[in-house]
């Protein structure tokens, strides 16, 4: 398995719109698992494929406490959304370190692929509904920090800019 790059925020690529997956063959399962290994590494719960550069409609999410139930997600579809929501914390491995609440939905039903092409239906609550909702916003080439203020947003990415001058002059 590879270990994928991922992009970090402010790279553009970040906002490009995924594709559907039209092919379900050894590829797409070669890079579901690239994938897989890439979000367990970073130990993220979450990644999209626009993460990492291709831009198809492929997500990868595990929030098990034991690392060990990786749900894989081709063209998810998210058709019902609760009126309930939940104002929660997210992060995002494209963010560097950045953590802020964002108000979701705290249900959603969802449809999607696996990588073979099976198609399921599924409830998801809380953290599971959250994430999937993340994810698919990265599809769409939509981060979670789109949703705070423009302010918040500018004082986030002029400390991110900051950083990585420094990281820059360092190496
Ligand atoms: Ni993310």
């Amino acid at each position: 398995m590879i270990l994928l790059p991922i992009l970090k925020y402010p790279n553009e690529r970040l906002n490009i719109v995924a594709d559907r997956v039209i092919n379900f063959n050894e590829q797409l399962t070669k890079l579901v698992e690239d994938m897989a290994h890439t979000m367990y590494h970073s130990n993220g719960i979450g990644l999209a494929a626009t993460q990492v550069d291709i831009h198809k409609r492929i997500v990868v999410i595990d929030v098990s406490k034991e690392r060990n139930n990786l749900m894989v997600l081709i063209n998810p579809e998210i058709v019902t959304f609760s009126d309930t929501k939940e104002l929660s914390e997210e992060g995002c491995l494209s963010v560097f370190d950045t953590y802020e609440k964002v108000l979701r939905s705290y249900s959603i039903t969802c449809t999607a692929y696996d990588q073979y092409g099976v198609a399921k239906t599924f409830d998801a609550h809380g953290l599971l509904s959250r994430c999937i909702q993340h994810e698919i916003d990265h599809l769409n080439g939509r981060l979670f920090i789109d949703y705070l203020s423009s302010l918040k947003r500018e004082r986030i990415s002029n400390r991110i800019k900051k950083l990585n001058k420094l990281k820059n002059k360092t190496s």
